[in-house]
């Protein structure tokens, strides 16, 4: 291990992932790795501190969780956070009771009142808000621990054993709604752990560069680049670190937005890389002729993209490497970092198959997607390449409702350029986490000049999120929204009318198809 490393280890709760993201924003390195790990792979990790996550058991349940009490005797600091913290407790002696009436079970905002004396919570205001979400509850604390807070329902809202530098909190401090929370986390690393924030984006760059030559030594290496954030990242890692046994192939599909292709070519024409643009315009478009229905034409994207990558993959002859842009979240998510596996991830579906190179290569595997941005910043990619918002496969093909035409799809990137203009030169774009227009199936009358018109009506859609999985429509001001229609109807042939969607998901979906 390169740097100091924190060891979160993973009892199965909703907000791991924030715990490891908060750590590594506190400059520290960390792993999320699951409960099962034993002590012996725990000592080979050889962390500063452990972290405890959360999670959906009781301690008394028999399938509950557990760890080998052994993990308390290694002399590592550790944090114990909700079902964490109850877990250490009732190893270590404490008593933990499920709660029985509506006092003791705390969920939501609850105000909390902190031993500002506990290293914990130093240089922190005395009160505050925390985040709460638990139904047992410390009756009685271990021996060796006190009291470091409190909140009107429960005595036993932290607690502290100073001397073994084990610490545990009932609350989320990770969530944003617990009020400095991420400062407790930090107190934990740099007071108790003494870490010394050595997790920097600028030193990464240079001891993944390091690795990827070692790795890679006279090989070729291989990379499908889309253009989104995490392709684009790991291109410009790799063409630092290995240059010209670099090819990355990029599939130019003709659903890309407004000047993206070339965009993406200008960005990585500076680089000492062999960069193969391919442009399958035409053979997507005859593919596609006349498919309506959404499903069907994901499916043939994706077979089409495979086939393109093959034969320059063919033309290429055989690599040493194929590079993939799977970034830490994909790993934790398909089951390497959590007991429970939530889905299996393919980062490039089935390409693996269709491709003859001897190894993958992930040089993002570590990284979560604010980490990939900041890497990408240090590596010198533009920043509407690093902040690039997300942008589905399949492209515009399933944002022109029903079947697709090269008109429709140039009218709605016309119109899709100056929305997001129009948008970012509000400085709205800070606000909205992803927004872009649809070309609906729609015709209706309008009246232009002293002419009848009978055009399309095109969809603004724009929302609000953290996770994609839920959204809200964003609340663009009105004479922002009256800005955008007046100049598309105005500017792009073909649209007479503009309504804008304000549906949430659920029960929508953020594209519309
Ligand atoms: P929905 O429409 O399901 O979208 O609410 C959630 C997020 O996923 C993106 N999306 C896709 N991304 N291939 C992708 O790579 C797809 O087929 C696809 N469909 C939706 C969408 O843009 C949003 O960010």
């Amino acid at each position: 291990m390169p740097c100091q490393s924190v060891l979160v280890l993973d009892f199965g709760g909703q907000y791991n992932q924030l715990i490891a993201r908060r750590v590594r924003e506190c400059n520290v390195y960390c792993e999320v790795k699951p409960y099962t790990l034993s002590l012996e792979e725990i000592r080979a990790f050889d962390p500063i501190g452990i972290i405890f996550t959360g999670g959906p058991n009781s301690v008394y349940d028999p399938s509950s969780p557990q760890v080998d009490p052994g993990i308390f005797q290694l002399g590592i600091p550790i944090l114990g956070i909700c079902y964490g913290c109850q877990l250490m407790a009732h190893h270590l002696g404490g008593r933990v009771v499920a709660a029985t009436d509506d006092t003791a079970r705390e969920y939501g905002k609850t105000e909390t009142y902190f031993d500002t004396s506990c290293k914990l919570f130093q240089g922190l205001p005395e009160q505050g808000i925390t985040w709460m979400s638990h139904g047992d509850y410390m009756e009685k604390v271990p021996e060796g621990f006190i009291l470091a807070a409190r909140s009107d329902a429960c005595p036993n809202v932290a607690i502290a054993d100073e001397t073994r530098g084990f610490y545990g909190v009932q609350y989320h401090p990770e969530v944003n709604h617990t009020q400095h929370g991420t400062d407790m986390i930090r107190n934990f690393l740099y007071a108790v752990c003494g870490a010394r924030g050595e997790w920097t984006m600028g030193d990464y760059k240079n001891t993944a560069i390091a690795a990827i030559r070692e790795k890679v030594g006279s090989g070729r290496v291989l990379l499908a680049l889309s253009g989104g954030v995490d392709s684009s990242v790991a291109a410009a890692l790799l063409a630092e670190a290995v240059g010209k046994q670099l090819t990355c192939v990029f599939v130019d599909h003709g659903l890309l937005r407004l000047n993206e292709g070339d965009e993406v070519e200008a960005a990585f024409r500076p680089w000492d890389i062999n960069f193969v643009r391919v442009d399958a315009e035409t053979r997507f478009l005859l593919k596609l002729a006349g498919v309506t229905e959404p499903e069907h034409k994901r499916k043939i994207i994706g077979e089409e993209f495979i086939r393109v990558f093959e034969e320059e993959a063919k033309k290429i002859g055989a690599v040493d490497f194929l590079a993939q842009g799977t970034i830490y979240p994909d790993v934790i998510e398909s089951g390497a970092g959590n007991a429970a596996v939530i889905k299996s991830h393919h980062n490039v579906g089935g390409l693996p198959d269709y491709v003859d190179f001897k190894e993958i290569i992930e040089p993002l595997r570590m990284l979560f997607k604010d980490e990939v941005r900041q890497l990408g910043r240090e590596l010198g990619l533009p920043e509407y390449l690093v902040s690039r918002q997300p942008f589905p496969g399949p492209g515009l093909a399933i944002r022109v409702i029903g079947d697709l035409t090269k008109e429709k799809l140039d009218t709605l990137r016309e119109a899709d350029a100056i929305f997001r203009q129009e948008i970012a030169d509000a400085g709205e774009d800070k606000n909205i986490n992803q927004y872009f227009a649809v070309l609906t199936n729609t015709r209706s009358v309008g009246v232009m000049g002293d002419g009848r018109t009978y055009d399309y009506t095109l969809a603004l859609r724009a929302v609000t999120t953290s996770d994609f999985m839920t959204a809200d429509w964003a609340r663009i001001p009105y004479d922002v929204l009256d800005k955008i229609s007046v100049r598309i109807v105005n500017e792009v042939p073909g649209i007479n009318r503009i309504v804008y969607d304000i549906t949430s998901k659920p029960p929508a979906t953020i594209e519309w198809e």
